[in-house]
This record gives C-alpha cells, sequence and structure tokens, in this order.
C-alpha cells in the first residue's frame, strides 16, 4: 500500500479499547468473511511464556463478520505509527490488508448501517494458524479457565476480555464468542 493513500488500520482486540496510537479519524467498522476468537496465546503482554493467556485472531468465516474500530492514520505518521505497533504485536501477528466497511459514531453509539457502506482498503495485525504463538480452537470452559489464570505486563487477561466485551457493548455489538467468554470469567 503506497504511503499516499490514506491508512486505515482496523483493530479488532486491544487496539478497539486502547488504541494508544495518533490518529486522525476513528469510526466502528466491519469486515466480512472473518470471525474474531481467542485463539491466540499472549505471552508478552496479557501473560507470561510460562502461563500465556489467551487474546483474540481473526479466523476466516464465509459467511460471518468481525466488528471493530478503524483508525486513519495521518499519511506523513503512518510509517512510524506501524512500526510501533509491529513491536506491539510481534507476538505472532502479521500485518494483513483488509477490506473494512466504514460505518458511523453518533453518541458514542453505532448508527444504523447504510445500505451500502463505504468499504476502504485497510490494514490489521492477523495472528495465522501455525505462528509461534497459535492457540488453536478449544472449549470455551478451558479458554476461560487459561484465561483467568494469566496475567502479564499490560495486566490481567481477564480484563482483556472484559474490557473487549465492554467496548463492543458500548457500540451495540453482540459478538457471541465474547460474550460467552465473558460470562464465566465472574466480576
Ligand atoms: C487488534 O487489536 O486488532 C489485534 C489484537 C490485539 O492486539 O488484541
Amino acid at each position: 500500500m503506497s504511503a499516499a493513500q490514506p491508512v486505515w488500520l482496523f483493530g479488532y482486540g486491544s487496539l478497539i479499547f486502547r488504541p494508544a496510537i495518533p490518529f486522525v479519524e476513528r469510526r466502528p467498522a466491519r469486515v466480512r468473511g472473518w470471525t474474531r476468537r481467542f485463539w491466540q496465546w499472549s505471552t508478552d503482554h496479557r501473560g507470561e511464556p510460562w502461563r500465556p493467556g489467551r487474546v483474540v485472531t481473526l479466523v476466516p468465516a464465509p459467511e460471518d463478520c468481525c466488528w471493530g474500530m478503524v483508525y486513519r492514520l495521518a499519511e506523513a505518521d503512518a510509517d512510524a505509527i506501524l512500526a510501533d505497533l509491529d513491536v506491539r504485536e510481534r507476538g505472532g501477528y502479521v500485518r494483513m490488508e483488509i477490506e473494512v466497511e466504514l460505518h458511523t459514531l453518533v453518541e458514542q453509539a453505532l448508527a444504523p448501517s447504510p445500505a451500502s457502506p463505504q468499504v476502504v482498503a485497510g490494514l490489521t495485525y492477523q495472528g495465522w494458524p501455525g505462528n509461534r504463538n497459535y492457540a488453536g480452537p478449544a472449549p470455551i470452559d478451558e479458554i476461560a479457565s487459561q484465561v483467568i489464570l494469566a496475567t502479564g505486563p499490560s495486566g490481567t487477561n481477564a480484563d482483556y476480555v472484559r474490557d473487549l466485551d465492554t467496548a463492543l457493548n458500548a457500540l451495540g455489538v453482540e459478538d457471541t464468542h465474547v460474550v460467552a467468554l465473558a460470562a464465566r470469567l465472574g466480576e
């Protein structure tokens, strides 16, 4: 992607509730053909190498979609921001190009979807199967028991799940996998 084009960065995990990057514009967004799953180990943010946590990755799902937040980066700063994010997301994620549907926030909530939303070429961080931190599927109770025990330099794994759940709730988005996991973690 040329640096002269707008850079849209799609976040579906911590990049929703803790972007910690400068951006020009932020929009709720949807990617079609993907779903969000806690199938990536975290050994550097929400866990430790000897007790990894579980964080989200995107999994191909032709009939599904994943809601998140997209950030338009200032063109002049984009390379530096992405270089910093490459460090933050170094636990097995790689940058991937992805088509992103732009939606609208009204008073912090998702506005009704237009019939034909604008679609832009974006970037996201993806943990492909086979990356060194790929955890893969597991029963939701097993995932919950791993999340409850894990903590790392960025905080507890349970707070990662709760913060993601809260951020999606605030948008009015129901992700049944996130809701099911958050419900198993208690207060
Ligand atoms: C993302 O937020 O888009 C990537 C996964 C994460 O950092 O939680």
